[in-house]
């Protein structure tokens, strides 16, 4: 089939530029692996940030210094100030389209505080935000015309002569291997933070599949060892409780009930605080009982059923009990302001890509802005692309050759677990490479990583059924975390030096001579990879006015 635009996934940045890209007349085809709601975007909850000419005692200037503070001076200072500038025109579109965003007294849009900032920014829908956006803008998807392929996932990027020609797919009604054709493609298949399986915010599906396929693409990944940790989740399962909870006032308190740290303090800093508090032998609880049921019943409906569903807990007269989970990847796949990347006509938005807005830590509120500002981008950039492009061929080769690793996987001999196996990495990661980190814990997660990729290639297929096989997509999918999860250790051996979400015990000081700078990953000849440090500042003009924002907040 061919297309002029397709779009991979289908989060708020893959939406946004699929129907950016049709509403400029053309062609657009969106996949996903699976069921188009199942996006992070999704599962964010708390809020989209804006400054609004509504909004009391905020600035775009508070908003861009906030940003750039919180990601702990690897941001990069025109992505953004371009997202934060086009912030209120995203949420009048999302108006525009239906989204019906909570309102205050005045009839204005509301706005809560969320960690990082002192300004009420985050513009919201109770604590289901990120669900009523995907929801919004699906729909309007499907009402323009963007052609929908659900349950379609991702294999590679179809090139002929180096030009990208299209994708390779894994259709899951049929484990068939087809191949679309493009003029322009937009990666926005979303983050990695989902390897860290049993400790995390993330869906299943959340394995770094666009990131790895870019890779072996010889694109270049960034930042892949900035890891952010949400304070706030369930203990056992890392159900989501949003950031809203503690913007609405609740306290993180401990068994004593005593509060130990500032609620408010951004992610990097407070997900520390709980780890230490914990490491002392602490128990660590969200205290909503002081905020009465009228409240909770109106702005954190989700935080109560969640407490209830997921922990058996009542949150109006009971502690609940939090610990820290991988939520959200900073790092992903190198690309510019325009959201061009390595690859001609090959854009990247969203989670997946490196955009340089949230360096080394993110701001909560930030991503759903990000979202949807550089995926309106993307399907700009990708327009203009495709109208000035032509197809290439797809190479035939290519798709068998994917057939047949298809096949293997389906018809080999089934040798080991594949639930034990991703289980296992989740286990691996978070006790090697989560909050804290160190030399000695990321080689154990590096050999072991190294381990199971040995295994896996004797990883295939107990059913061997053809249609709608399930088992046979967690099989590529935990061959993709692997590739992601390697990348992210050796960039964390690499970077010698504590930053944002990224802190070593034993550097635990920032470096701002050799680090204050982004890491690259490049795949060399056969699977080798090389990290490098390299600075997105090149133009003096730029670092200069980043200097003038560091001086002024401190
Ligand atoms: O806590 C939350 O609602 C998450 C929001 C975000 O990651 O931006």
């Amino acid at each position: 089939m061919l297309y002029d635009v397709i779009v991979v996934g289908s989060g708020i940045s893959g939406l946004y530029a699929a129907l950016t890209a049709k509403r400029s007349g053309l062609n657009v085809a969106l996949i996903c692996k699976s069921n188009p709601l199942r996006s992070n975007s999704a599962v964010a909850s708390g809020g989209i940030n804006a400054v609004l000419k509504s909004t009391r005692h905020d600035s775009c200037r508070d908003h861009i210094a906030d940003t750039l503070k919180g990601a702990d001076k690897l941001a990069r200072f025109s992505a953004v100030s371009s997202m934060v500038t086009g912030g209120e025109e995203i949420i009048n579109d999302l108006l525009s389209m239906g989204v019906v965003f909570d309102c205050n007294d005045e009839g204005d849009v509301a706005q809560r505080p969320f960690g990082g900032t002192k300004a009420k920014r985050t513009c919201y829908i109770a604590d289901k935000t990120g669900a009523a956006i995907t929801q919004t803008l699906l729909v309007q998807c499907r009402k323009e015309g963007v052609k929908l392929f659900p349950n379609h996932m991702m294999l590679s990027i179809a090139t002929f002569k180096d030009k990208m020609s299209g994708i390779t797919i894994l259709r899951r009604r049929d484990s068939q291997v087809i191949a679309f054709a493009c003029k322009a493609l937009v990666l926005a298949g979303g983050g990695y933070a989902g390897i860290y399986r049993g400790h995390s915010t993330n869906s299943q599906e959340s394995s770094g599949d666009v990131i790895a396929i870019a890779l072996r693409a010889k694109m270049r990944l960034s930042n892949m060892e900035f890891v952010q940790f949400h304070p706030t989740t369930l203990v056992g399962s890392g159900t989501l409780i949003s950031e809203a909870a503690r913007g609405e006032g609740a306290y993180i308190v401990d068994e004593t009930g005593e509060r130990f740290t500032d609620e408010l303090q951004t992610r990097d800093k407070l997900s520390r605080d709980i780890v230490l508090h914990q490491l002392k032998g602490h128990t660590v609880y969200l205290d909503f009982r002081h905020l009465g049921e009228e409240l909770i019943d109106k702005k954190l409906p989700s935080a109560r059923k969640h407490a209830l569903n997921g922990a058996g807990i009542d949150i109006l007269s009971e502690l609940l009990p939090i610990t820290p989970s991988a939520h959200y990847t900073m790092g992903g796949i190198w690309s510019r302001n325009d959201t061009s990347t390595d690859m001609e006509n090959v854009f990247a938005c969203g989670e997946c890509a490196q955009s340089g807005v949230h360096g080394a830590n993110r701001l909560g509120g930030n991503s759903l802005l990000e979202a949807a500002y550089f995926g309106r981008v993307a399907g700009t950039q990708a327009s203009i692309a495709a109208k000035k492009g032509v197809f290439h061929p797809i190479d035939y080769a290519q798709v068998a050759k994917e057939l047949r690793y298809v096949d293997m996987i389906i018809e080999g001999e089934s040798r080991f677990n594949i639930n034990t196996m991703r289980r296992n990495l989740g286990n691996n990661l978070y006790k090697n490479a989560g909050v804290f980190r160190t030399h000695d814990s990321l080689t154990n997660a590096l050999e072991y990583v190294h381990y199971l990729m040995k295994m896996s290639s004797g990883l295939c297929c107990v059913n061997k059924e053809r249609s709608d096989n399930v088992e046979l997509m967690s099989i590529i999918e935990l061959r993709n975390a692997l590739t992601v999860a390697e990348s992210m250790l050796m960039s964390a051996l690499a970077r010698e030096e504590s930053r944002g979400v990224h802190y070593r015990d034993d550097f635990p000081q920032s470096d701002e001579k050799n680090y204050e700078v982004d890491t690259i990953v490049r795949r060399l000849a056969g699977t080798f990879l090389r990290i490098t440090f390299e600075g997105h500042l090149s133009s003096d003009w730029w670092h200069r006015i980043r200097k003038f924002f560091h001086t002024q907040i401190g």
